[in-house]
């Protein structure tokens, strides 16, 4: 079911989001939120969602995209559903690019992010799933991780000169 994105401003998104239980692994429960946040997620064309988005105060996150109509220059990231996701930078390298978010639509700002980064978290089964990835994987993953913990993309950001209206930008976003 395509579910209402919570939108910036609504204290949901400001909320640590709760760790999955071990018991809710492998449930009809659980498997209903991964559908219900990856049709949202494709229904808005998006390349990743967060529990928390549509209201669920726990840590989990779907995510890829084949070929993403929000960002065309970017490499096809695999579908993946993690859950109770760590991160770990695998060095101190940050990249700065535009970044949207579901939750604030028709935005854009430039954010810096880790460059390569390693991340472990379970599948729905349970098992534990590990990965290092780098460039627009790893800043939507970071994105995503954001989210379980009340960060929004804003925060993030070092000149609120590039952040504006993504129609209104399109001009400038190589610059
Ligand atoms: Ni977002």
């Amino acid at each position: 079911m395509i579910r209402e994105i919570v939108r910036m401003g609504d204290p949901r998104l400001q909320q640590v989001a709760r760790e999955v239980e071990p018991e809710m692994f492998n449930t009809p429960e659980l498997d209903a939120l991964l559908q219900d946040m990856r049709e949202t997620m494709r229904a808005q064309s998006g390349v990743g969602i967060a529990a928390p988005q549509i209201g669920v105060p726990l840590r989990v996150l779907v995510f890829g995209a084949e070929q993403s109509e929000r960002y065309p220059e970017a490499p096809p990231i695999p579908y993946t559903e993690l859950i109770n996701p760590v991160l770990t930078p695998l060095d101190e390298t940050m990249e700065e690019a535009w970044e949207g978010c579901l939750s604030l639509p028709g935005l854009l700002g430039i954010v810096p992010r880790y460059t390569r980064m390693r991340y472990a978290g379970f599948d729905p089964q349970g098992r534990y799933v590990v990965r290092d990835v780098e460039g627009f994987h790893a800043r939507v993953v970071q994105h995503e991780c954001d989210h379980l913990d009340g960060v929004l993309y804003p925060t993030r950001m070092r000149d609120m000169s590039r952040f504006g209206f993504a129609d209104v930008l399109s001009p400038y976003l190589d610059s």
